[in-house]
Formats: C-alpha cells, sequence, structure tokens
C-alpha cells in the first residue's frame, strides 16, 4: 500500500519530511485535541464505529487517541510524509496499541482502500495541501470508501488566528495570499483562507446527508491557558513558512524578519489577546448511497 513520496510531487505548504514540522504538529495535536473537547467533540458515539481512517493523520496523534479510547475499533492513518508515519508507527509500538496501522499514501490520488471500508473518515487541516479544484474529487474518494451510514468528518481554520498583533495580522495576511496565489484555499480572494464558510458545503455537494457543523474557538490571550503552546506554534509556524512566503512572491527576507521579530515582541506583550477559529463539519453517506450522488 506504500508508495513512493519522491515520485510525487509536493503541494504541501511546507517541506513534509521536516522534523521541525514533524514536532510541531505533535504539540499543535494535542492543543487541538484538547481544546477542541477530544477527538470528535459534538459527533456521534465512535463506540459502535469499527473502521476508522484519518487522512493526512500528520505523526499521528489522534489516530492514537482514538486507538486508546476505542480498542475495539481499527484505525488507519495515512500521510505523505514517510518520516512522519514512521514515528506514528514507532509511537503506537511504544504504546502497545495493535489497533492502527498507518500508511504513506497520498490524498490526492485514488485511496488505495477498496470501497465501502470505514465508517468513519476523519481529515484535520488540509488546507495547506489541497489545490482548490481538487476538493471535490476528494471528498468523492471519501465518499466512495466510506461505508453506507457512515462519516465523512473536516476540521478546517481560516489561518493562524485573530489578535491585536498588528505583525501578526499583516503574516497571517500574507499567508492567506500565499496560499491563494498557489492554487489551494478556497477563497476568491485570497484575503483568507476561505475553507470555513464552505465546509458543510463541500460535503453536501459531495452528497452527504445531515450535515452538521461545530465551531470552535481557542482563547490564546495572554494568560489563557492555550498562550504558550500557540506562542510556539506561531513563532516555529512562521519560521517554516517563510520560505514558502517569500517564494510566492509575497515578501522579502529583510520585511519577513521585521515582521516576524515584530509579532514575538506583540504576542510577548501583557495586553496581547488572540481567538483561534476552527470549524468541524460532517456528514452522513445515505444508507442506499450512489456514487457521486
Ligand atoms: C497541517 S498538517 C495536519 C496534520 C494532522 N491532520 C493534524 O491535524 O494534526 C498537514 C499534513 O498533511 C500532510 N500532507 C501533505 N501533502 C499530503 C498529501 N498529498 N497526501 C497526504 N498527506 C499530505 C503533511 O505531511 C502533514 O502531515
Amino acid at each position: 500500500m506504500e508508495t513512493n513520496p519522491q515520485e510525487q510531487e509536493n503541494t504541501y505548504v511546507l517541506n513534509p519530511e521536516d522534523a521541525t514540522e514533524m514536532v510541531r504538529l505533535s504539540h499543535q495535536d494535542h492543543l487541538l485535541t484538547r481544546d477542541l473537547g477530544g477527538v470528535f467533540p459534538g459527533g456521534p458515539d465512535l463506540s459502535a464505529m469499527r473502521d476508522i481512517l484519518d487522512i493526512a493523520c500528520g505523526p499521528g496523534g489522534w489516530v492514537l487517541d482514538v486507538a486508546h479510547e476505542y480498542p475495539k475499533a481499527r484505525v488507519v492513518g495515512l500521510d505523505i510524509s514517510r518520516k512522519m508515519t514512521s514515528y506514528a508507527r514507532a509511537q503506537a509500538q511504544s504504546q502497545g496499541l495493535d489497533n492502527v496501522r498507518f500508511f504513506v499514501m497520498n490524498a490526492l490520488q485514488p485511496l488505495k482502500f477498496p470501497d465501502n471500508s470505514f465508517d468513519l473518515v476523519n481529515a484535520r487541516l488540509m488546507c495547506g495541501f489541497v489545490p482548490k479544484d481538487v476538493w471535490p474529487s476528494l471528498l468523492q474518494e471519501c465518499m466512495r470508501i466510506v461505508r453506507p451510514g457512515g462519516i465523512i468528518r473536516l476540521t478546517e481554520t481560516d489561518g493562524g488566528g485573530l489578535s491585536n498583533s498588528p505583525a501578526g495580522e499583516t503574516l497571517d495576511g500574507m499567508l492567506a495570499r500565499a496560499v491563494h496565489l498557489s492554487g489551494k484555499g478556497l477563497s476568491r480572494t485570497g484575503k483568507s483562507l476561505g475553507l470555513i464558510p464552505v465546509l458543510a458545503r463541500l460535503l453536501h455537494n459531495a452528497g452527504c446527508v445531515n450535515v452538521q457543523q461545530r465551531p470552535h474557538l481557542i482563547n490564546f490571550s495572554v494568560g489563557s491557558e492555550s498562550y504558550e503552546a500557540c506562542y510556539q506554534n506561531a513563532t516555529v509556524s512562521y519560521q517554516l513558512l517563510k520560505p514558502f512566503l517569500i517564494k510566492m512572491g509575497i515578501t522579502t527576507p529583510q520585511e519577513f524578519d521585521q515582521l516576524y521579530q515584530q509579532m514575538q515582541i506583540e504576542m510577548l506583550s501583557e495586553d496581547f489577546c488572540g481567538m483561534w477559529l476552527l470549524l468541524s463539519a460532517w456528514g452522513q453517506k445515505p444508507a442506499a448511497a450512489t456514487q457521486g450522488a
């Protein structure tokens, strides 16, 4: 089931084989699962689900949490990164989990699973690698591999969060523009990533029924529980994103360095306030679904 990432074009805004990105995603996963209220907040009980897939699972934090909480489930994670899937496998082994599997796989190509394989297909934060026009076909693939009555669930954000840091706002705007110019995100203007407003519509258009949404707001103002983790996430993310922003012609190294330093100073100031908005949307494959309904 393995594919060779070297033979594939990387569409991710960052290098999926970068160890720093892997560690960042691991920390971000802890923050998100805690602050979003668990592995499937607000959704139906997962205990009846036997086969669960996480697309673009990164270092596998969500998959491992689900496997712990639901030992009767068989949980699968796929990611294009060889490094992250190896790390995830090692974590599963050291935690004594035998109900998980991780595959190196490109989510932008036909998924190497038979029709009707999973009760739940989950994907969190795919905006950074899915080209604009590919969302419908990717969701059709999800519909193909999920069982009738099963669930597809997407969680996305509209950037690094809203804040009273002018430099943070500027960098966030630059990121949205760069993502837009690279043919990703679903904004028509490039002023945002554009996923949140249309997430439920994507599921509906793919043929899902009973589509539901749940917003999540993470307070990362000074003094909040998530402040430190979000500060670290922002500083590491933007350092990693610097080459992408420069490559897309959005900024220069000098301008970036100045903004980056300013963002750190503003985030460390005692009146810093920030809110990170995410949205989960999920829908069900109709019990008697026809492909591409
Ligand atoms: C922002 S991270 C999200 C990771 C994880 N879902 C989470 O929420 O913690 C995006 C992930 O997509 C993976 N990725 C990038 N391009 C991919 C592709 N074409 N197919 C599968 N995974 C890909 C990256 O390696 C990275 O792990």
